[in-house]
């Protein structure tokens, strides 16, 4: 009897530990969903605005892109070309277009912050960011070793 009491006192302690551990599994259960929704939405925006110069598969090889001067470049190998790093800020802002990035500056590469307005309605910052961010997130994924 004593032994069972105290079992029960040391589980009651505990239960706000139990709970916060609980929360923290349901966060990051939902995390992860959320990130891959990204991933996914990111996949269909680069398909639909980018694969035409890029590649279904990011490797630049399309007709348009022969046409290009510069050529696109691999998007498998952003890393590769920034030893082994992906820069998820650079090359949200190269998607962007807002600045000039060096090597970008003069380029055939369309100003997407613009063109997402136009092509989309999409017209608040927040929500273009988001997008953009999420095309990052989708070029992230296709990444070479
Ligand atoms: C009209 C053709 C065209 C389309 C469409 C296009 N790009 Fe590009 N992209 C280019 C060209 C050309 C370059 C090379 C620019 C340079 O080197 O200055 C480039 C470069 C890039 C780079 C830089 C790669 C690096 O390693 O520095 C990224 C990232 C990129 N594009 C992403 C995208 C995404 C994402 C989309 C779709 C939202 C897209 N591009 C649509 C032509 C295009």
């Amino acid at each position: 009897m004593k032994i069972s009491k105290q079992n029960r006192v040391v589980w009651i302690k505990l239960l706000p530990a139990v709970f916060f551990l609980f929360g923290l599994l349901v966060f990051a259960v939902s995390c992860s969903n959320d990130k891959k929704a990204a991933i996914a939405i990111g996949g269909e925006w680069y398909m639909s605005y980018c694969a035409s110069c890029h590649g279904d598969n990011g490797d630049g090889q399309t007709q348009i892109g022969a046409t290009l001067n510069p050529p696109p470049q691999d998007l498998r190998q952003i890393a590769k070309r920034r030893n082994g790093i992906f820069p998820d800020a650079e090359i949200s802002k190269i998607i962007a277009g807002k600045e000039n990035v060096p090597g970008h500056s003069t380029t055939d590469m369309p100003i997407w912050w613009e063109s997402f307005k136009k092509a989309e309605g999409v017209y608040d910052d927040k929500s273009l960011q988001e997008k953009i961010d999420q095309i990052t997130a989708y070029l992230k994924t296709i990444q070479e070793e």
